[in-house]
């Protein structure tokens, strides 16, 4: 898709349709009223007899729209405009989308993005129309041997602005959604890929073409390094596997050498059985998704590197593939992780804390000013949270403020859980530092408690994703719109 920003009227454009919106009920918004004067009142008499009326999610088609250039014009139910919000921006925006991918438009200039959103900038509604558009448009179908027939395909938008004295702020924004865009869709790539492809060798593979492509500085360990290093939690979990394991570890340099960077580490289990403590059959295809916590670190990662962020950005992701084979981690094995705490592993299906922690310990050499962890990591957050919230969890209050902010702004919310000390005890082993399990209730507290262990030398907070990083079958792109959010405010780039 490509994108631009004008500022115009909507009458004088000439691409094969014009988007403008009407309120509930019967109410035009300023460029439906610029288009109907043209028009002579034409659209107010379709609206008047009743075939738009404004309600949300609605859409009317109209063709040969007198006094106007362009050959189509598409009127958006909006709501009332009292209620009219984010949400109500992007679901606007949305069913756009989604409706014009259906008409032979090949191009459309959408006046939608002029619409006031209470405490929203300008540079809001562009980068958030650009992100839905390029999320709405998304599509996997690289294993269908028959691909989509559709003739005619939406190729350009363009996102108007009211005033010329916005073009400026627009622009950034535009580049900025493009991005965050990209990002997302090479999360839901990776994320989406079965496990019979997307193993952990194949991970590194992705990660070094994109260190080529971008000029990061890009180190694999593989299982023989990591054994040298101690990590021996992270590699109890590989060992029922055929695949070999592998540690990646990505280096953008935008700012300052000596600048510490924020490390983002992300949950790699490309595919997770349960191991010896195996999952039950029913969705089992599901755990193809347990390594959206490293796709969508890389994939914030190319967001970055593609706005060339002019910060330090460190991404460490720990592959493995979670099996029951010969040589697998049997319940009740100790282990002894690469910080020295030995684990009692209880249930080896509690496996992303595991290699987690190694690689959480192995951050503290890139003396990181922030490390956020990113996880699909317990069920038990899915039933705390559905598929809304991402749950959030730090060991420091401003941290996890900051990160709950760029959700919001990001429309890509998180919610604050406790990291209380009083959970701690569940973790308790008889025979070992600690079990790797905290019985059955609060697991997604005590999973982040048993990470907690392990990020005592940094300010430090954990997303846990289980909820969030697909719905349905289809991997969504989450978070990777709320920690590139996060990292633009932090670089001082949002407006
Ligand atoms: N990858 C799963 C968590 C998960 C489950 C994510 C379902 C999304 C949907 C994780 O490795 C896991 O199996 N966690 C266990 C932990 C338990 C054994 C303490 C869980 O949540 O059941
Ligand atoms: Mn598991
Ligand atoms: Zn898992």
């Amino acid at each position: 898709m490509e994108f631009s920003i004008k500022s115009g009227s909507p009458e004088k454009q000439r691409s094969a349709c014009v988007v403008v919106g009407v309120y509930e009920s019967r109410k035009l918004t300023l460029a439906a009223e610029l288009l109907d004067k043209a028009a002579d009142g034409y659209i107010a008499g379709i609206v008047r007899r009743g075939d738009m009326e404004g309600k949300s999610g609605s859409t009317l088609l109209l063709q040969n729209v007198p006094g106007t250039l362009c050959e189509r014009v598409l009127l958006v139910g909006l709501g009332k405009e009292k209620d009219f919000r984010e949400k109500e921006f992007t679901t606007a925006i949305r069913n756009t989308v989604k409706t014009l991918n259906e008409t032979g438009a090949f191009d459309a200039s959408i006046f939608l993005t002029e619409l006031a959103v209470k405490k929203r900038s300008v540079g809001w509604r562009i980068r958030q129309a650009t992100m839905v558009a390029l999320d709405a448009t998304y599509k996997f179908d690289q294993f269908k041997s028959k691909k989509d027939e559709t003739r005619r395909h939406l190729r350009k938008l363009m996102l108007s602005v009211e005033r010329r004295n916005e073009l400026h702020d627009a622009e950034q924004a535009l580049q900025q959604g493009i991005a965050i865009g990209q990002g997302m869709s090479l999360a839901r790539d990776l994320g989406n890929l079965p496990a019979n492809i997307c193993h952990p060798s194949h991970l590194a593979e992705k990660a070094q073409a994109m260190a080529d492509e971008f000029k990061l500085e890009c180190k694999i360990l593989d299982q023989a390094e990591m054994e040298t290093l101690g990590m021996h939690s992270l590699l109890s979990v590989a060992k029922g596997s055929a695949q070999a394991p592998k540690l990646i570890c990505l280096t953008y340099q935008g700012g300052k050498t000596s600048e510490k960077p924020i490390v983002l580490v992300g949950k790699g289990v490309t595919f997770d059985t349960g191991g010896i403590s195996l999952k039950p059959g029913a969705d089992m295809d599901e755990m193809k998704f347990d390594m959206c916590g490293a796709a969508s670190v890389i994939g914030t990662l190319h967001s970055v590197a593609r706005m060339g962020l002019p910060i330090n950005l460190t991404v460490i992701v720990p592959a493995v593939e979670n099996m029951p084979g010969s040589q697998a981690t049997r319940p009740g094995d100790i282990v002894t992780s690469m910080s020295g705490q030995t684990i009692e592993i209880l249930n080896t299906d509690a496996e992303g804390r595991l290699i987690l922690c190694d690689a959480l310990t192995y951050a503290e050499r890139f003396e990181p000013d922030t490390v956020i962890d990113v996880a699909t990591l317990t069920g038990a957050c899915v039933v705390a949270l559905g598929n809304i919230a991402t749950g959030l969890f730090s060991n420091k209050d401003s941290l996890a403020r900051d990160l709950l902010d760029a959700g919001t702004e990001a429309n890509d919310r998180a919610w604050h859980m406790p990291l209380w000390d009083d959970y701690q005890e569940l973790l308790k082993s008889s025979f070992a530092d600690m079990g790797n399990i905290g019985g059955r209730w609060g697991g997604a507290i005590t999973a982040a408690c048993f990470l907690s262990r392990f990020t005592k030398k940094f300010e430090w907070a954990h997303l846990d994703i289980a909820g969030t990083a697909w719905t349905g079958k289809e991997a969504s792109g989450r978070p990777v719109p709320l920690l590139t959010y996060y990292l633009l405010q932090r670089a001082g780039m949002l407006n």
